[in-house]
């Protein structure tokens, strides 16, 4: 009761900051989370997090999976759950920029300005640790970490919920370690059994798609750790910095790639689907004709097709019947939006190849790429 109390005073008092939450949320969201009964299973759901609990959230990147960030006990069940490495740590949510300054040591003011900017929003902070929390704090509890990630969610079940937990929440992506990013409730019930999460609040689709741009702002510099929706180019204008290890082609490529993983999470295999992925590169007709080949070479095995409207036409009016298509978008928002769900819906259609068509690495491109890349393992084909 105590928590659903907090929620409406936070409703109130969030006002503006709630309403702007709202940009870019569905309309389905934004009704279900005016409604009495959604707002009563935020209420459950925050108490379940203050009774050392895992809760299944939405956020507008992807669906987290959450704990008190300070409650070791719960923070090792979300590892456990996930099945994910004790060495990688896990992103803080909190609701307010106030929160966030109660868990980092005074953060340079480039970083201040990215948070004025794009939060609430799809952006990861990683900054050094107040000196006085507990080491583990952000990480597997058997560990220490001197710096902790943090954002503030924009989606409006996320605020509301962490609000009413009334702690910081840790929670990484609710999929199973390897598993392709959740982008809706759904998706989280694919991977998890009862018992491993006591409730999954459901807030709809994820209208980012990928999770959070990851930067380091313990240095001079921001460094990009994992690319997203905010963009290099956006975090350039906005710091006025020019970013340190641009490389790759058109100097889109941030330093995820070439760099050691200064962020553990990105060392790990990841958002992979169940078929083996090739990402094919190069004109139009040439990936088409690469694919029929293939097709036509198996024919006794479902080929997954993932390109856009523009390259199918490439492949003539009746198109190999083995071949099961997802239509790729070239906008790269749509992209971004998509892509996990396309690639749970091949595993879904049982396809025994997935053949994906580069996107274009510019803005948000950059970030699909990423994931794409780690899907098909590195497998990148010149056609
Ligand atoms: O959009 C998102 O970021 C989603 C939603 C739920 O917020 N969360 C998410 O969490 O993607 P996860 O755990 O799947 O990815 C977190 C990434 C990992 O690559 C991890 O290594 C990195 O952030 N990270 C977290 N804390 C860090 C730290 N202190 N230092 C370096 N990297 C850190
Ligand atoms: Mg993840």
């Amino acid at each position: 009761m105590a928590a659903e109390l907090i929620f409406e005073l936070v409703t109130e008092l969030l006002g503006a900051a709630a309403e702007c939450a709202f940009n870019g949320v569905t309309a389905a969201v934004k009704k279900k989370y005016k409604r009495a009964d959604f707002r009563k299973k935020i209420a459950k759901a925050a108490d379940i997090i203050q009774n050392g609990g895992v809760v299944a959230f939405p956020t507008e990147t992807v669906y987290g999976l959450g704990a008190d960030a300070f409650n070791a006990t719960a923070v090792e069940r979300v590892y456990a759950a996930k099945g994910r490495p004790g060495d990688n740590p896990l992103i803080l949510h909190v609701a307010n920029v106030a929160q966030f300054l109660e868990l980092v040591e005074a953060p340079p003011a480039y970083a201040l300005a990215l948070a004025k900017a794009y939060w609430p929003g799809p952006l990861t902070l990683i900054a050094k640790k107040k000196y006085h929390l507990p080491g583990w704090v952000g990480g597997h509890p058997f560990n220490a970490t001197a710096t902790v990630g943090v954002r503030i969610p924009k989606h409006p079940a996320a605020l509301a919920l962490i609000q009413a937990a009334g702690c910081p929440i840790a929670a990484p992506s609710a999929n199973k370690s390897g598993r392709p990013s959740p982008t809706s409730a759904k998706h989280v019930k694919e991977d998890f059994a009862t018992g491993e999460v006591d409730m999954i609040l459901d807030g709809d689709i994820s209208n980012v798609g990928i999770e959070s741009t990851v930067v380091d702002v313990t240095g001079d510099f921001p460094v990009i750790l994992r690319p997203g929706a905010i963009t290099r180019e956006m975090i350039e204008k906005t710091t006025k910095l020019h970013l340190p290890n641009a490389a790759g082609p058109a100097g889109q490529t941030t330093s995820v790639a070439s760099q050691a993983p200064r962020s553990p999470g990105m060392k790990y295999r990841h958002y992979a689907p169940k078929a083996p992925t090739s990402i094919l590169q190069g004109a139009e007709k040439n990936i088409a004709a690469y694919i029929l080949q293939q097709c036509e070479e198996r024919p006794g095995e479902k080929i997954g097709v993932y390109v856009r409207e523009a390259t199918k036409k490439h492949m003539g009016e009746k198109p190999p019947t083995n071949a099961v298509f997802i239509p790729l978008s070239g906008k790269p928002e749509t992209a971004a939006q998509n892509l996990f769900n396309d690639l749970r819906q091949f595993d879904a259609k049982n396809v025994s190849a997935i053949f994906a068509e580069a996107l274009t690495e510019a803005g948000v491109g950059v970030a699909i790429m990423d994931r794409m890349r780690k899907a098909a393992e590195g497998n990148v084909l010149d056609v």
